[in-house]
């Protein structure tokens, strides 16, 4: 089977304009509307059951990304892009959250609660049995998609992000007072522009070939 991209692809173009920027120029503002679409990006990432276990922190607080950048192997990203993304899981889903999320379905969809009783089930029955470190390693599963989703979505606006798991997560949530609030820091993205003297952004791409990354069967 040929695996060739034939057509001419917008969306492979900005893919590979995209790049994991390491140097983010200090002067240049993100606008509110491109910050709003990278946002609704997250807010409309797929989930396990629609359940979103996480919750999305903005930091523009040049003094708290100074505290963060310190328990991050200070990586410059966090204070030169003009916001900092973190993506927060949650660690252990509780059954008051299920609750809540079904309870949400039924408002949105006007539907009864007793409606939704099967699908209560399977949702408790499989989330709700996982032990506390499974819950937790799936609910950062779920965040990482999120994080995928602003990666290309911030692509296509030709805005520069950099994922990031460089850092300590236990300072992360001391800093960011997660602890208190069942949550801990999954991944983290800085959201702006590249410098120009960021030599990063013209390294060609380094992938494993097709071949060995896809099998058809
Ligand atoms: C989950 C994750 C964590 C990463 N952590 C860091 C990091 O802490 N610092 C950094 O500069 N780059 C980090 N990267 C960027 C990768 O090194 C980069 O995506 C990879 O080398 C491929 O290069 P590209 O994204 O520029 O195509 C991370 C990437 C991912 C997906």
């Amino acid at each position: 089977m040929n695996l060739e991209v034939s057509t001419k692809s917008s969306y492979i173009e900005d893919l590979n304009w995209r790049y994991a920027t390491k140097k983010f120029d200090k002067n240049k503002e993100l606008n509110q509307d491109d910050l709003n679409v990278l946002l609704e990006s997250i807010q409309l990432s797929a989930s396990s059951y629609g359940l979103q276990p996480y919750e999305i922190i903005v930091i523009r607080d040049m003094e708290t990304r100074e505290k963060l950048k310190a328990a991050a192997w200070n990586q410059t990203q966090i204070t030169d892009a003009p916001y900092l993304i973190v993506f927060s899981n949650l660690k252990s889903v509780s059954e008051a959250y299920v609750d809540s999320y079904l309870d949400n379905i039924a408002e949105t969809r006007n539907l009864s609660r007793e409606a939704l009783k099967g699908m209560e089930d399977m949702i408790k029955g499989t989330t709700l049995q996982l032990s506390a470190d499974a819950q937790n390693t799936w609910a950062a599963k779920q965040a990482y998609i999120a994080l995928g989703n602003l990666l290309s979505a911030a692509a296509s606006l030709k805005v520069d992000t950099c994922p990031m798991e460089g850092f300590d997560a236990a300072k992360f949530d001391e800093i960011l007072g997660l602890a208190d609030k069942n949550l801990t820091t999954a991944v983290i993205a800085p959201v702006g522009y590249r410098s120009e003297e960021d030599s990063y952004q013209h390294l060609t791409k380094v992938r494993k070939s097709k071949k060995d990354l896809i099998e058809i069967i």
